[in-house]
This record gives C-alpha cells, sequence and structure tokens, in this order.
C-alpha cells in the first residue's frame, strides 16, 4: 500500500513531544512491513539543519504563494521525508509552534493552512512527483483541513486522520477563515465550522473515513463531554468509525540495556545494575548520594495536562517521609517558577532542570526508583511505557493510555504478579501524595513485591509492529 503520513513533527528531526516519537516510529514500522510510505513533514528551520542531504523534487503554486517539495530520508532509516519548504517554515526558528513568549505563532493558521493544501496536491498527484497514495494518514489538528480539501477535489484517496490530543483544536475566528480564502463549500456544521469559528480538528474528524485515537480508553473518553470538548456529539456519531489503537515505543530507541545514554546497560536479570544509575543522576543532579531514599522522577511538558500542579502542592505535603525528586521538563512559566522554587528551599530533596534534554530524559527513565505522571487526561503518553520498561514502577492516573497499561499494586495483582505500578483514581493532590507513599512503602519495606513490579513493567510488549498492523487493517478496510 502506498501511504502518505503527514504530521507537524517528527523524531529525529523535530520533535515537541510524544507525536513526534509516534510519527518517528509508526510510519517506519509500516515501512518495515513492506508499504511505500512518505512523511510529510513542513520544512522547518531548525529540521533542515538536522535533516542529511535534502534535495529538490518540485515546486507548486498554492494561492498565490510558491512552495517547493523537497527530499530527504529519516536519519537512521530509508524512510523518504518530504518536506513543504516556505519561508513562513524555513525562515523561523525555535518552537514549530509557538513563539519564545510561550504564545502561538501569529500566523500558526496560515502556516498549517499552506501545509495542508500541499498535502491535499500531492495526495491527488498534483504535484509532479508521479506517487499517488493509496490512503492519507493525517495526525493532530496541524493536518486538519487536508481531509476537507481532499473531499472538494475529484476522486481522492480515503483519509485516517489521528487524534493525539483533543485538547489542541487550531480553533480561529470565522475572518481567519476568511482571510485564508479556504472554500465555502466547507463552511457548515457539518464540514469545518465550528461554532462560528473555524476548526482545523473538527475538519479532520468530519472528513475522515476512520478516526482514531492513541488508547481505547482515550477512544471512549472523548466521545463523553468531560473529555470531547464540544466534539464528542460528532465523535459519539461516528461511533463505530472511532478506534482506539495504543501506540507502541521505539524498542531500540528506549531499550536499557544497549542505551547508549546509560554508562552500562541492564535487563530484567541484572536490575542489580540499577542503584549505580541512581547514584549518577542523583550525582548529575545535585543530590545527595544515597541509595535509602525513593527516588522520584518526573520529565514532561510542565502543563495542566500533567497534573504539574498537583505535584507541586503534594510534595508540600509530604517531604518528612525520605523521598528525593528530579524533574525535567519545560511549558507554563509559573509552573517551571515554582517548580525552580520548591528545588531552592529543598536542595538536599529536590532537583529540577527546567529545559529539553533527550539524554537526561533516559538517564531519569533509567536511575529514578519510580516515575511520576498523575496527568488529569492523557491520550496515550509515552513516559510512563519507557519507566515500565526501564523498570521504573510509574505512578499514574487511571485516565487515558495511562490506564491501558499500567496495573495498580493491589494485593490481588501483587500475588498474581501482575502489578507492574501504582494507579490512582484521583487526579488529586492527596491521592498523588498517598500513592508516592505507597510507592515508598513498597520499594523500602516489600523489596520482592517491588522486584516482581519492575520485571513485570520490564517484560511487558511495546511493539511497534503489533499496533502498525492494526492501521493496515484499518487502512484495508478503507481500501475495501
Ligand atoms: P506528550 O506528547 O503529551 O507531551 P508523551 O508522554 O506522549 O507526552 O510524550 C512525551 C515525549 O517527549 C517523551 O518522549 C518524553 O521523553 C519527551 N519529553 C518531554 N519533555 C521532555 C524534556 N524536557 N526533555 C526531554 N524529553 C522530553
Ligand atoms: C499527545 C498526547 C500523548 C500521546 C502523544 C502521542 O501528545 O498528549 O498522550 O502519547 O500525543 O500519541
Amino acid at each position: 500500500m502506498k501511504i502518505l503520513f503527514a504530521t507537524s513533527e517528527a523524531h529525529p528531526l523535530i520533535k515537541t513531544g510524544g507525536l513526534a516519537d509516534v510519527s518517528g516510529a509508526l510510519p517506519r514500522a509500516l515501512h518495515d512491513a513492506g508499504h511505500d510510505v512518505r512523511l510529510l513533514l513542513p520544512a522547518y528551520a531548525p529540521l533542515l539543519r538536522k535533516a542529511g542531504a535534502v534535495i529538490a523534487r518540485s515546486e507548486l503554486m498554492l494561492d498565490g504563494a510558491r512552495v517547493r517539495v523537497l527530499e530527504t530520508r529519516l536519519p537512521g532509516s530509508a524512510l523518504v521525508v518530504w518536506l513543504i519548504d516556505h519561508p513562513l517554515f524555513s525562515e523561523r526558528e525555535g518552537n514549530p509552534y509557538m513563539s519564545p513568549s510561550g504564545h502561538p505563532w501569529h500566523d500558526n493558521p496560515e502556516r498549517f493552512t499552506l501545509f495542508c493544501r500541499a498535502a491535499a496536491r500531492i495526495a491527488t498527484d498534483q504535484a509532479m512527483l508521479g506517487w499517488r497514495p493509496d490512503i492519507v494518514h493525517a495526525n493532530d489538528w496541524q493536518t486538519g483541513l487536508i481531509p476537507p480539501l481532499l473531499s472538494l477535489e475529484h476522486n481522492p484517496p480515503p483519509s485516517l486522520f489521528t487524534l493525539h490530543n483533543m485538547a489542541y483544536q487550531g480553533v480561529f475566528d470565522r475572518s481567519t477563515f476568511e482571510r485564508l480564502r479556504l472554500p465555502w463549500a466547507l463552511w457548515h456544521d457539518r464540514g469545518v465550522e465550528f461554532w462560528n469559528n473555524l476548526s482545523f480538528l473538527k475538519g479532520g474528524i468530519a472528513y475522515s473515513r476512520f478516526i482514531t485515537t492513541v488508547s481505547p480508553s482515550y477512544a471512549r473518553e472523548i466521545q463523553t463531554p468531560a473529555f470531547g470538548y464540544g466534539l464528542d456529539g460528532l465523535l459519539r456519531e461516528r461511533q463505530a468509525d472511532v478506534v482506539g489503537i495504543l501506540n507502541g515505543i521505539d524498542e531500540q530507541e528506549w531499550n536499557p540495556a544497549t542505551d547508549p545514554y546509560l554508562p552500562t546497560g541492564y535487563t530484567p536479570e541484572s536490575l542489580d545494575t540499577k542503584p549505580r544509575l541512581k547514584a549518577l543522576l542523583q550525582a548529575e543532579m545535585g543530590l545527595p548520594v544515597d541509595e535509602a531514599p525513593l527516588l522520584v522522577g518526573l520529565i514532561g511538558r510542565m502543563v495542566e495536562q500533567k497534573g504539574i500542579d498537583l505535584v507541586l502542592e503534594a510534595l508540600n505535603h509530604i517531604l518528612y517521609l525520605p523521598i528525593q525528586v528530579v524533574a525535567l521538563g519545560s511549558g507554563e512559566r509559573r509552573f517551571e517558577d515554582a517548580f525552580r522554587a520548591l528545588a531552592l528551599a529543598y536542595p538536599d530533596r529536590i532537583a529540577v532542570r527546567i529545559g529539553y534534554d533527550e539524554g537526561l530524559a533516559h538517564r531519569i527513565e533509567a536511575g529514578a526508583d519510580t516515575f511520576l505522571m498523575p496527568s488529569r487526561f492523557e491520550p496515550c503518553g509515552l513516559n510512563q511505557m519507557y519507566s515500565l520498561r526501564y523498570g521504573t514502577p510509574p505512578i499514574v492516573h487511571r485516565v487515558g493510555g495511562l490506564a491501558d497499561t499500567v496495573i495498580h499494586a493491589s494485593d490481588e495483582n501483587l500475588a498474581k504478579g501482575t502489578a507492574n505500578g501504582i494507579v490512582i483514581d484521583n487526579a488529586d493532590t492527596l491521592a498523588v501524595g498517598w500513592a508516592i507513599g505507597e510507592a515508598l512503602h513498597l520499594y523500602r519495606d516489600r523489596p520482592d513485591h517491588w522486584r516482581a513490579m519492575q520485571r513485570a513493567g520490564m517484560q511487558q510488549p511495546f511493539s511497534w509492529a503489533e499496533s502498525a498492523g492494526r492501521y493496515v487493517a484499518l487502512y484495508k478496510r478503507m481500501l475495501g
């Protein structure tokens, strides 16, 4: 099958979060399964610097804008990547979505409309590339206009739209719709119109044959008002076409036995190595080197979704316990500042690194005793899967992909040997504090159980091959 996979980020070329991990790994898994995949991305300035050799393949005129299609390969693989090259992308430094002040780029609607217009041309072989996909696979709001634009073409390939996070919708006012000169045929309540606004996300949902999301639980949750952001009604109507497929993880990149970011590897049989990595992490973060306290790790975007405020508040109450915390992330200023202040107040207990650091993320997954991720909502979540694989039992809230991957250390599950982490039923301060205490208790007083939990997580299957197979089954139904 020929698949055009359109996305706004893909590891290792450009990454702000889990979408990049998925967009780097899933197309490769499809390619490895014998499919002809083209990964389509905007040619952002930082991406162009990371890409290897790049050649110009063709040129398009899109609503007056001249756009080039560049070709490269995903680093470390044979996967073909096509890049949409325009100054809106190639002459813009920094984060793909946000200015340094933390606000969305003012011209994001223009930028991603341009990207979607280019994708629709390519998908209908109007870009002189000599290649026509059987399937278009679009991801998140930045690609949401591709299915609607395709619907206006003669005999278009069918679209599948994956929702990685409904919290980001690409909603702009009506005058933006007019300014973008999008076809009026799309402006109706079954189209891109959402309460008299333009919604990229709704467009992707409304015009795709299948809507997938990244875990079975999230697929159910988004059909309820609490998680649907006003689109739950539309999703309920499309119930039969909404499918949850759990993300895999890149098992080479995230392999504790061979991880190049670690001074030494380990397996379920050599977990005795882990305390050494804990000591190195403590030293790297400037904490006292000591095996006794429970070392709690945390990595991620510092935003409300991730329950950062709950963590900060809970820590204020439980620092009488023998615990240490290492945190890595960036996001909202107020959370970054609060974490910095807490680390200043308790330098022996809490260490924080604000910023993005791939290597440190690996060393935290390996060196921490437990990984804290009490997200309020979590479409899939990758970090809890990385921590399972690294023998670092996670503490999570029973929601979305967290609920689908972590099995609570209840007496029953411990007895059965299935427990692999701590699961709380409420995203609140009390529950977070309780869970950290529970992890400490198991780690310190029930080491056999703790070891069994570590091993259970490390042996869980997370390969992309199986998830990719589920996407292929949907692609086949789209063609059949
Ligand atoms: P989300 O996509 O909602 O941010 P995920 O858990 O799906 O959450 O994926 C987050 C990805 O981004 C993981 O690969 C994680 O390791 C990485 N990540 C997030 N913040 C940082 C950071 N500050 N430094 C390094 N990696 C980070
Ligand atoms: C989003 C979600 C996260 C998911 C990732 C990849 O960023 O917040 O839960 O793992 O996409 O699908």
